[in-house]
């Protein structure tokens, strides 16, 4: 059965043809020069490119697969969570495709398809626990089926990616904020910028909120003394504070739930310490840790479509009346 995906849900304009977890053609259009220039993504602007790019991104996913439209059993689109304006024009693109080729419209969930990053070329299968980290959520979920999904905990405000991304920005790096502050990020010294340890009620809830204010206050205070802020340590620090917080929750939830299989997920998986550190303590635990390869971390149509095949199976299809959505949780079907 082969797909053609669409994804659309930020600043990424991609197209993919799969075949059940074979990626056949994965094309991407990315607008981060354009939002460089503002420090992070201005929604409209995005909805503009999406619109400009995606025929040519299509036609491009088409060629690099080998197949013709008639091939095509299946459309697969994102149609939440992310920005609307951005959702929409993915979302009307593939009803146009379905109604077109006559094919069936499948709707994907945004975690959910990046968490079948983790199908691409490898046997994992549910069940298993997942921390899907990402600019816009960070959530732990067992993954009972492929499209059965138990959220145990999630952010109670600012999700990682976020944290990173403004604290970046206020440290002078050019967006993507979070990628920068990985590169640069030297060994952590926490005597030197003490941050604090987040409190949450939920023993697998998430708060990146505070810490981000704090990083920023920090930057903001050294700034009115006049002093030096030290780039690369205080990255570091922000880091593995973060990194540990994401570790620690995932390996308590698993123990308690007693998975022997753990998946990270989303942009923020593509960090290196925290591919590390995850990798490491799961090690120590007897857990078997699947990670996406970098090329899939970020947003991709390759992931949609290999959840639209498992939400195709599943009965998950849509009538042309398909509507986006800004939020809506994992577990909505
Ligand atoms: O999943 P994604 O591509 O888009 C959303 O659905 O949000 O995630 C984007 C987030 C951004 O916050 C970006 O800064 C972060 O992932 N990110 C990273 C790294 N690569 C991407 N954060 C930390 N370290 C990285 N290497």
């Amino acid at each position: 059965m082969i797909i053609l995906a669409v994804e659309s849900s930020c600043d990424e304009t991609s197209v993919a043809v799969t075949e059940s977890r074979r990626v056949l053609s994965n094309t991407v259009a990315t607008q981060i020069a354009e939002h460089k220039l503002y420090g992070g993504v201005v929604p409209e602007i995005a909805s503009r490119r999406h619109t400009e790019a995606i025929t040519e991104v299509t036609r491009r996913a088409m060629s690099e697969a080998g197949v013709s439209y008639e091939d095509i059993s299946a459309v697969a689109v994102t149609f939440a969570p992310g920005l609307i304006g951005a959702l929409l024009v993915g979302v009307n693109f593939a009803k146009g495709l379905s109604a077109s080729l006559d094919v069936p419209l499948v709707p994907v969930h945004h975690l959910r398809s990046h968490i079948a990053a983790n199908y691409i070329d490898c046997d994992l299968k549910p069940p298993f626990l997942c921390l899907t980290v990402s600019g816009g959520n960070t959530i732990i979920t067992e993954v009972n089926d492929y499209t059965s999904f138990n959220p145990l905990g999630g952010t109670v405000d600012d999700a990682a990616g976020e944290c990173f991304d403004k604290v970046a920005r206020a440290l002078g790096l050019s967006y993507p904020g979070g990628v920068n502050l990985d590169k640069i990020a030297a060994a952590a010294d926490e005597k030197l910028y003490p941050l604090p340890v987040p409190h949450t009620v939920g023993k697998y809830d998430f708060s990146f909120s505070g810490l981000k204010t704090a990083a920023v206050n920090l930057i903001h205070n050294c700034a009115q003394r006049g002093e030096e802020v030290n780039v690369p340590v205080l990255a570091g620090t922000l880091r593995h504070r973060v990194c540990k917080i994401l570790t620690e929750k995932t390996i308590a939830a698993a123990k308690d739930m007693n998975y022997k299989t753990v998946a990270l997920a989303g942009g923020v998986s593509a960090n290196s310490e925290l591919r590390e550190m995850l990798g490491a303590a799961c090690k120590e635990n007897g857990i078997r840790l699947y990670m996406p390869q970098l090329r899939y971390c970020g947003d991709n149509a390759a992931m949609v479509g290999v959840q639209g095949y498992y939400e195709y199976l599943s009965g998950n299809v849509s009538s042309l009346d398909l509507n986006a959505a800004a939020t809506m949780p994992i577990n909505y079907r």
